[in-house]
């Protein structure tokens, strides 16, 4: 008899969290029970998983007791308050937010690039950046045949990135310049529908935001590789789901664009999307809903003799964070990695 598993979703109402319910019924993930935590706020509501509704239960110390497996996505503070206690009570803990990403002692994984780190996992695993998760995976299958030794990368950030509640603020502010009045901004610091400002996440001493630096340093960590030199700049868009990413890319040698479109169409979790003729590439809009990050626009950078330049669109929600932190679980329970749970049949 194939084992199940006891999962607790950490901010199950938010953006991600309502994508991992998702995602799980639909994987058919082996759930024996599933705990739906959020804040204070959310106390009294429900949430439907495989035809059942099920209560929102505050997070409490009380709610990783029995847990196999916490999927959290409530942001870094919350994560750095709970994260801990869980791991305590026997979870494993797979955290969405950045509060561990960085910490050596934490694997920060994709499962289709470093599935090997998990291993080494002593009760919290990392989920990446969304930003950074796609393009590890456009960028990685051709690192592994020619070593990249520099990425020069710009973002075009839905607001889906800062949550379901910035998702809304765009649409109300949509209908409000419409309507000809004047949008309103809460979440966001400033209004996004009509327009784009640089990315939002405060900014470092280096002048580049810590969403900038994570694309940098995260990438690093995942590819094993200190060395590749990364500059990025990450802009917000007024898009609702699905980020967008300019990518260009300089090898030691020439790297072959048709090459690079070989090794592509066949890389695990890409999709190619080009048709020259009809000059249709990724877009925000086609890759919303969908697992694969797609890549095209795969071309020689005509300033370099050694660079590739190529465009990529994934969901943030989807691939960016929920599928890859279900696909991180789906690797534990495969590889029997739930060392400090007590998974039965
Ligand atoms: P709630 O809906 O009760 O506020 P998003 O990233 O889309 O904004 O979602 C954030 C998620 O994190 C929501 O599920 C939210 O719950 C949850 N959350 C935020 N703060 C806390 C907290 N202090 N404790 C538990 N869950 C939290």
């Amino acid at each position: 008899m194939s084992k199940s598993y006891r999962v607790a979703i950490l901010g199950a109402t938010g953006a991600v969290g309502t994508e991992l319910l998702e995602l799980l019924e639909n994987r058919d993930f082996p759930i024996a029970d599933l705990k739906l935590l959020a804040s204070e706020r959310s106390v009294g509501k429900t949430l439907k998983f495989k035809g059942e509704n099920i209560l929102i239960e505050p997070v409490s110390d009380r709610s990783f007791e029995n847990i196999d497996i916490v999927l959290a996505s409530a942001g870094g503070g919350t994560s750095k308050t709970w994260a801990g206690i869980a791991v305590a009570k026997g979870a494993v803990v797979i955290d969405n937010s950045s509060a561990f990403r960085m910490n050596p002692e934490v694997p920060l994984i994709v499962p289709e690039v470093n599935p090997q780190a998990a291993a080494h996992h002593k009760g919290i695993i990392a989920n990446p950046n969304c930003t950074t998760i796609l393009m590890a995976l456009a960028v990685w299958p051709l690192h592994k045949i020619k070593p990249v030794k520099r990425i020069v990368a710009a973002t075009y950030q839905s607001a889906s990135g800062a949550g379901a509640k910035a998702m809304e603020e765009v649409k109300t502010q949509t209908s409000a310049i419409l309507q000809g009045q004047l949008p309103v901004a809460q979440v966001l610091p400033y209004p996004l529908a009509f327009n784009l400002f640089p990315h939002n996440s405060p900014m470092t001493d280096l002048g580049y935001c810590e969403e900038e630096m994570k694309m940098v340093n995260e990438t690093r960590k995942i590819f094993g590789s200190q060395e590749i030199r990364i500059t990025a700049t990450c802009v917000r868009v007024p898009v609702l789901r699905a980020h967008s990413e300019a990518i260009n890319l300089e090898f030691e040698t020439p790297f072959n664009p048709d090459e690079a479109r070989e090794i592509l169409s066949h890389a695990p979790g890409v999709k190619l999307v080009e048709d020259w003729q009809a000059n249709h590439f990724p877009m925000p809009m086609e890759a919303s809903g969908q697992d694969e990050v797609l890549v095209g626009r795969i071309r020689q950078d005509i300033s370099h003799p050694c660079g590739l330049e190529l465009w990529l669109c994934g969901d943030q929600i989807r691939k960016g964070a929920a599928l890859n932190a279900v696909q991180i679980a789906e690797l534990l329970v495969e590889k029997n990695l739930l060392k400090l749970a007590t998974a039965y049949a």
